[in-house]
């Protein structure tokens, strides 16, 4: 049994983060919401809890709290930021509202010796972000650091397991955030660093058996690297039990679908399904410009082709019948948060296959829902998929359908597929694709004049796309070096025919969004 800790919730992004830096340390964690009672945290039987921040103030009303009953548990707990604030004022220290607070970089001095912060010099740098400050410790507690303008930087209460931190471990600019970590989970909570790719892996492999048996399994490929490593690892699990199928939409990117051949039918020997399907969205979509309504269309398509191939294989025919039961998704972990969490940002309508006919009721296998995107990305290099796969920037679910601003005929989605190839092949080359979350050609629905040679042209414009982001809520535009911009830019004029002008997007998110639609 693997150990757990539980990440507590306290609101905005930090909880996703301090629960990957747990398991960066190979511990498995999981996050809660601040409303989970004393109860259901026992039930869980965690080896540790560790409190977030959040964007709060302890002295606004409503603000998040959590059953005080949580202390006399026994289980270790570690507070941070706001998680520090709220265990201070709980337990009768005092927080105050000192009108200074610290942002960014910080000096941290050490003032008593504390197990989390082992053979540290007696100052180094941490990352702060608090307006209220600890000013004094709870009863039982022995304030260990201090900054600037946080007098209690860290404290604890050994004998009750309690620590607590104002600053942000888990944050890369505290220099030596991840040995709190590390400290915490190993020696104050006593867990096993055994949460690694391979333990994953026999995990899900025998779930999946499991849960399958000798029954056949279903799964759509996108091209993606989601669908691809949880078609690998239940292929790893029941072999030839699984069919994939894989919808040409016609709005792929360059070399997709030969990758997904190559990968899963000539590498992996997968049973594949290759539905060649462009014709088809071409003609639904033809005369569409409205984003959404094209969402829609290009997402019902899918679902009717894929339950044609279900029907095909015999799925939904009644009992005793050789087709497939299960239907494998490639959920991840942040979608689990997302759609359980009190706060759900549903951004857009993702077109998974959600919206199956009744009387072809899957039961879903998701073997990676317990993870985030780095560790599905390892877990596919692990199980032996292509890094052009494992590492390929990731792709909505409608594809160019949503970078083909206005009419999306087979012309502008050609023009549109070999623009985006010169302008990836460039940025690999440049050494920048893992580094960019996402970046993309988009095809706007106008034309604009120019001059090539002796004459004029009135063509399409292509824009560059590219965004930093670590999840995608929020971005920033790339800085891309100009000498860059401007080799995709003159390639993309002199090799794709149709295009006569580059723009640079250099709007972040907000006040846009990463795709134009
Ligand atoms: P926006 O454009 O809202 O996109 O900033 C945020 C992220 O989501 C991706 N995206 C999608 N992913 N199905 C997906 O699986 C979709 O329908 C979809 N629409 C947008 C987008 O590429 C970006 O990474």
């Amino acid at each position: 049994m693997t150990d757990t800790v539980l990440v507590v919730d306290f609101g905005a992004q930090y909880a996703r983060l301090i629960a990957r830096r747990v398991r960066e340390a190979h511990v498995y964690s999981e996050i809660v919401s601040s409303s989970i009672t004393v109860v259901e945290i026992r039930a869980r039987r965690p080896k540790g809890i560790i409190f977030s921040g959040g964007p709060k103030s302890v002295y606004e009303t409503p603000a998040p709290t959590i059953d005080p009953a949580v202390y006399d548990l026994g289980i270790p707990i570690l507070g941070l930021c706001y998680g520090a604030q709220l265990m201070a004022l709980q337990l009768g220290g005092t927080v105050t509202k000192t009108g200074r607070g610290e942002y960014g970089r910080t000096e941290l001095t050490l003032t008593g010796s504390s197990p989390l912060c082992v053979d540290w010099p007696v100052t180094s740098e941490v990352w702060m972000s608090h307006g209220d400050a600890i000013t004094e410790p709870p009863p039982g507690f022995t304030a260990t650091a201090s900054s600037p303008d946080a007098p209690i930087a860290a404290m604890h209460d050994p004998d009750r397991h309690l620590y607590a931190t104002q600053f942000h471990p888990e944050v890369v600019h505290t220099e030596r955030g991840s040995e709190v970590f590390e400290r915490f989970l190993l020696d104050v909570c006593g867990c096993l660093p055994s949460w690694t790719h391979m333990s994953i892996i026999e995990q899900q492999v025998a779930a999946v058996r499991e849960q399958v048996g000798d029954q056949r399994v279903l799964c759509a490929l996108s091209g993606g690297v989601d669908s691809a490593v949880a078609a690998a690892l239940v292929h790893k699990a029941i072999g030839d039990q699984l069919v994939c199928v894989f919808v040409d939409t016609g709005l792929m990117r360059s070399g997709e679908a030969d990758q997904v051949e190559d990968t899963f039918r000539r590498q992996f020997k997968i049973d594949l399904i290759h539905v060649k399907a462009a014709d088809r969205y071409f003609t639904a979509l033809a005369g569409v410009t409205d984003p959404e309504r094209k969402r829609k269309i290009i997402g019902e398509l899918f679902i009717r082709i894929f339950e044609e191939v279900a029907r095909d294989l015999g799925a939904g025919e009644g009992s005793g019948d050789e087709g497939p039961k299960f239907l494998v998704q490639g959920t991840l972990y942040p979608d689990v948060i997302e759609s359980g969490s009190d706060t759900a940002a549903n951004i857009k309508s993702h077109h998974n296959v959600g919206g199956l006919p009744d009387d072809l009721a899957f039961d879903l296998i998701e073997p990676l829902r317990l993870l985030f995107k780095d560790e599905v990305r390892a877990v596919g290099e692990e199980l032996g998929l292509p890094h052009d796969i494992v590492w390929r920037q990731p792709f909505p679910g409608p594809g160019l359908g949503v970078r083909i601003i206005g009419d999306v005929t087979p012309e502008r989605a050609e023009i549109l597929r070999n623009a985006d190839a010169v302008l990836v092949e460039e940025i690999r080359r440049a050494g920048l694709y893992r580094e960019l979350w996402q970046s993309f050609a988009v095809m706007p629905a106008v034309r604009t004049v120019g001059v090539m040679g002796d004459g004029r042209t009135y063509a399409y414009p292509i824009v560059i796309r590219a965004v930093t982001s670590d999840d995608a809520m929020t971005a920033d535009w790339a800085r891309l070096p100009y000498d860059l911009v401007e080799r995709i830019a003159s390639r993309i004029i002199n090799e794709v025919d149709g295009v006569n002008r580059v723009a640079l997007d250099v709007t972040s998110k907000p006040p846009g969004t990463i795709e134009w639609e």
